[in-house]
């Protein structure tokens, strides 16, 4: 009997082998595209590794070459040259290259910089529909910005800078309806910036300074996502652009700007960043602008703003760089700007100031070439003569109500402010879930079929919740719908109108926090959707009253109601047999697999635990607790500790083997799986691993002696021992030698045929539910 066993299984191994693609290489075609792509790069030294038994998909990545796979494709290339690099040789055709890139379908980021590209960017770009993310800055391409680009309906960062590319700005770009950022900067872009940008409603960064654009700009009050607003060095004006109140740096350095500063700017309570410099503006400077409550950056250096100064004029404390030099200011320079000098830059030459240096200009001066440029806009413009008094008294009087209005707007707000505080910390501002977030996440149906292709999830599609129906579900969030609290704040249980159960994670924020600054969070929590994840089903956020801020963020998960994988394995709970516990194993390296490489960026370092692993009632293990960017950095703020290593996971890049640690810590989990006991110290891993290494080497009983006595009887040897071995492997100290997702993915694929086909041969008594995978004798669970 036994002996038949082996021989199935010396069978199955043989069988398996021969038929079984080896899944964790690159499918052969890809493989090969990145060989021609190193050719068409003309043999770069980065690429100096690559040869036709390059192990693509597990390479290291490094700040020069990243490769991220996801399943058998490629999902990120990111190859990054030196900036001082020749374009390549004449014989370089960029419609050939990108040929061979569209045999990357499923690229999400493509990353070519620095790499001496040269020649128009093809049309046939548009065939790497996936795209989110290009990068082809500091290259030699030339010609306009193809019209087709307008529908890689994914996309949402485009980087063209630092090139050569001309001609206008196309129009069809603002069919992007996901583009974040785009950025064109230094180039030689003509025109103007077409009047359909103000429909991109998920801007957040538009960079296009030092370009030769002109004109007026569309009205991008609209954007309520705009963030950042560079347009320095280009032909822009006269009139200042319209923009949304919530932008938090607006750059308009060297254009045509005239007229006036808008007064409305006083009321952007946002705004960090405002630079004029150097164009044509005219008319009262604002001193409110040098207490606009966010400001750290000021310059209307090269202007001729005129009023006074005085010294009682109050400040941001956080102001550290301003910059008045070269316009028609008189007064005081405000102490606010004197003091403290050490960690403030403050620039004032040329102007008329009261101050004893030979930096100033003698007072008649400014009043002179006030009335020359004429103070009130071009259209009002009065022949200069004999109403000098009258207009500079207008001015002043002018200078003098703004200063005034806004002073009475600030401490009207402040005690409002104070009111708020002291009746009622935290208000909401109603919001209801059909028309409250602006985000574009609800009606992108196309993500969403995306998102579904991965694994095909029975569950609502993403969205956003209002705080009534939270409430609503968890009866005004009472004791009894509390499931936990952790340091990032509180779990709750709750019955959507519709029935269903859902999780809600509620996380606290101190004020201060625009829900905009959540976007690229939400945008990446919308993604996690998979299968083999507790996955995310929307989110709410909930408001201070009295500056809009986000005091809570709530986020909605699947309820998964059977029990985490330990309550099946080593406590009471249904026990799993051998061939369920590999799969569920396969599920919960699978969810790691999407984590890693299925969304962009990247989660890694997961913290995987046995107890955080829930079990649907069909068997599907899913992740239920990920490494949240939200909650890690709201732990951070919480905790206050400046690390220096964060943002790590923006780059793109993940520092070295950071993959590995979630392998390590999949490891523990299959060490429980094996061994039924329940593990709760490092310590006790320690041992189980040394006891696992000797059991592996000795044969047959003795090596079951480890194995739970529940499911000793059940499997197959060479079963176990595949098992026993990836386990051990995932243990190792050393990252570079634990073994990578898809090595441990076909390891237990591989356990689960073996097992299969000796059961199958040998006992067909055993009748267990096998879900989730019926394993068949073709390729198991490749789903
Ligand atoms: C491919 O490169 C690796 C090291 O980068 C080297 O060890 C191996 O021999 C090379 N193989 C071939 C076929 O050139
Ligand atoms: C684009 O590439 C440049 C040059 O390699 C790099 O500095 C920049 O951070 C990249 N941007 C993004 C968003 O990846
Ligand atoms: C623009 O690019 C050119 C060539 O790459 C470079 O010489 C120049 O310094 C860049 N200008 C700016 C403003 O970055
Ligand atoms: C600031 O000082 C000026 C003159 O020095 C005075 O007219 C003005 O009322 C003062 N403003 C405040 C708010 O104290």
């Amino acid at each position: 009997m036994a002996r038949e066993g082996l021989v199935a299984c010396l069978l199955a191994v043989f069988v398996v082998l021969v038929l079984v693609p080896h899944t964790q290489q690159l499918q052969s075609s890809q493989a090969w595209s990145l060989l021609r792509i190193k050719r068409f790069l003309n043999y770069p030294p980065i690429l100096s590794s690559w040869n036709t038994t390059t192990d693509f998909c597990n390479a290291d990545p490094t700040p020069f070459l990243t490769i991220v796979c996801y399943e058998e494709s490629i999902t990120q290339l990111h190859i990054s040259g030196d900036e001082s690099l020749a374009p390549l040789p004449r014989s370089f055709s960029i419609d050939s290259f990108f040929t061979t890139l569209t045999r990357l379908p499923n690229l999400k980021v493509l990353s070519l910089t620095s790499l001496g590209l040269w020649g128009p960017l093809p049309a046939k770009i548009s065939r790497l529909s996936s795209l989110e993310i290009i990068n082809m800055s500091s290259n030699y391409l030339y010609g306009s910005i193809p019209r087709e680009v307008s529908s890689l309906g994914h996309l949402q960062t485009l980087l063209l800078d630092h090139n050569m590319i001309s001609g206008q700005i196309p129009d069809a770009l603002s069919e992007l309806s996901l583009l974040a950022v785009l950025n064109l900067q230094n180039n030689t872009l003509t025109g103007t910036l077409p009047e359909s940008f103000s429909n991109l409603e998920s801007l957040r960064v538009l960079v296009l300074s030092s370009n030769s654009l002109s004109g007026n700009l569309p009205d991008l009050s609209g954007l309520s996502n705009l963030q950042v607003l560079n347009l320095e060095n280009n032909y822009l004006g006269p009139h200042f652009p319209s923009l949304g109140r919530k932008v938090v740096s607006v750059m308009l350095r060297k254009n045509r700007f005239g007229g006036g500063l808008p007064a409305d700017l006083s009321s952007y309570f946002l705004l960090e960043r405002l630079d004029v410099s150097f164009n044509k503006f005219v008319g009262p400077f604002l001193p409110s602008l040098l207490s606009l409550p966010s400001i750290r950056y000021l310059s209307i250096a090269g202007n001729r703003f005129t009023g006074m100064l005085f010294q009682n004029m109050t400040c941001n404390d956080d102001l550290h760089f301003v910059d008045l030099s070269s316009n028609l200011l008189s007064g005081n320079l405000p102490m606010c700007l004197i003091s403290d000098s050490k960690r403030k830059v403050v620039l004032y030459s040329s102007n008329c100031l009261e101050i004893k240096d030979y930096s100033q200009h003698p007072s008649s001066f400014c009043r002179t070439q006030a009335l020359a440029v004429g103070i009130l806009p071009p259209r009002e413009k009065r022949a200069p003569g004999g109403k000098a008094v009258i207009v500079i008294g207008t001015v002043v009087g002018v200078v003098g109500s703004i200063f005034l209005v806004g002073l009475a707007m600030f401490f009207a707000i402040r005690r409002g402010s104070i009111k708020w505080l002291m009746n009622k910390p935290r208000r909401r501002i109603v919001e209801h879930a059909s028309n409250g977030y602006p985000f574009k996440l609800l009606p992108d149906g196309r993500y969403i079929s995306q998102t579904m292709k991965y694994g095909a999830l029975g569950i609502p599609s993403y969205r956003s919740y209002s705080v009534e129906e939270l409430e609503a579900a968890t009866n005004n969030f009472e004791a009894a719908s509390f499931m936990g609290q952790s340091s990032h704040g509180q779990m709750y249980r709750g019955r959507l109108q519709d029935g269903s159960l859902v999780a809600i994670r509620s996380l606290n924020f101190k004020q201060g926090q625009n829900s905009h600054n959540f976007n690229h969070h939400i945008e990446l929590v919308s993604k996690l959707r998979h299968r083999h994840l507790v996955s995310a089903l929307g989110h709410c956020f909930e408001y201070y009253l009295d500056d809009s801020s986000v005091s809570r963020l709530f986020l909605v998960f699947e309820y998964v109601m059977t029990g985490t994988l330990r309550s099946n394995i080593s406590e009471g709970g249904q026990r799993l047999t051998w061939i369920q516990r590999i799969s569920a194993a396969i599920c919960v390296i699978k969810g790691i697999q999407f984590l890693h490489g299925g969304i962009m960026p990247g989660l890694f370092s997961n913290n995987l635990k046995i107890t955080n692993i829930y079990l649907d009632p069909n068997l599907v293990a899913k992740i239920s607790s990920y490494n949240l960017p939200v909650v890690e950095e709201n732990m951070k703020a919480m905790v206050q500790a400046g690390s220096s290593s964060s943002g790590s996971n923006e780059s793109g890049y993940r520092p070295k083997h950071l993959d590995k640690i979630d392998i390590y810590d999949f490891g523990v989990i299959l060490l429980e799986i094996v061994s039924g006991r329940p593990i709760a110290l490092t310590n006790e891993v320690n041992i189980m691993t040394e006891e696992l290494q000797e059991s592996i080497i000795t044969d047959g009983a003795a090596r079951r002696s480890i194995v739970d006595p529940f499911i000793r009887r059940q499997c197959c040897d060479e079963s176990l021992k595949t098992v026993m071995d990836i386990c051990l492997r995932c243990l190792s100290e050393e990252p570079t030698q634990r073994p990578s997702v898809e090595d441990v993915l076909w390891n237990l694929q591989f356990a689960v045929q073996v097992q299969e086909s000796w059961r199958g041969d040998s006992q067909s008594s055993e009748d267990s539910p096998l879900s989730p995978f019926q394993p068949s004798r073709s390729l198991v669970a490749f789903d």
